[in-house]
């Protein structure tokens, strides 16, 4: 047999994949409004909530459930409160963060909206810089804060965040209690949104 181009390329692309760090998958990551959910949608690990974007939801959970931490594959979306949002862009998209892209956005029921997205210069809406704290989680954790990897703590209790996560305007089904409802309620009402 003859090798024509197409097989020639064929292999010249077989051959990439053996070479260690090459990756063919260096698909863009294409995030739009529709690529957020409820995060009753997202798939829940500990306190917070991931999906994949770009198909590849089993190589997130398995970096979000290892003790020893790892770098999440792109298209991971990762979220602790509704409006607040890290995805994991393409390989060497922005090295300074890791390649992750944060978002905060505008959620209700008739979905997701973008105020603000970006790289190192994104703050959240009270006027707290995601990647200054985010950075100072420890190189094992790619910039997940939770607790005890090495970022500051937040100022929230975790009763709030739970109530703002069970109130997720996005969803359909609203399983909040009463208690929940009435403390999100107040946590809207009270914060400059
Ligand atoms: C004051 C520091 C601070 C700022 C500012 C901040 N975060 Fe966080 N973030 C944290 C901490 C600490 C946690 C972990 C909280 C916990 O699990 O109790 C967290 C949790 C998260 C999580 C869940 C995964 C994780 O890291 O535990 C996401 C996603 C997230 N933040 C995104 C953002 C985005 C997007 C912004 C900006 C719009 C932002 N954060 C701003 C400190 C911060």
């Amino acid at each position: 047999m003859t090798a024509t181009p197409g097989n020639a390329t064929r292999l010249a692309l077989l051959l990439l994949t053996l070479l260690p760090g090459v990756s063919l998958t260096a698909e863009p990551v294409v995030v739009t409004e529709k690529s957020f959910k409820c995060l009753k949608e997202m798939t829940p690990v500990r306190g917070f909530f991931v999906d994949n974007i770009a198909g590849n939801l089993e190589g997130t959970l398995a970096v979000a459930k290892s003790p020893t931490g790892g770098v999440y594959p792109p298209g991971s979306v990762v979220q602790l409160f509704p409006n607040e949002v890290m995805i994991k862009r393409e390989n060497g998209f922005s090295p300074v963060t890791k390649d992750w892209e944060f978002f905060e956005i505008d959620v209700s029921k008739n979905g997701s909206t973008i105020r603000k997205r970006g790289f190192a210069d994104v703050k959240n809406r009270f006027g707290g810089n995601c990647f200054a704290c985010h950075v100072q989680a420890k190189p094992e954790w790619d910039m997940i804060c939770e607790e005890g990897h090495g970022c500051e703590k937040l100022p929230i209790a975790d009763g709030a965040i739970k109530a703002l996560q069970n109130t997720d305007p996005r969803c359909t089904v609203n399983d909040a209690t009463r208690m929940q409802k009435f403390n999100a309620w107040m946590i809207r009402v009270f914060t400059p949104l």
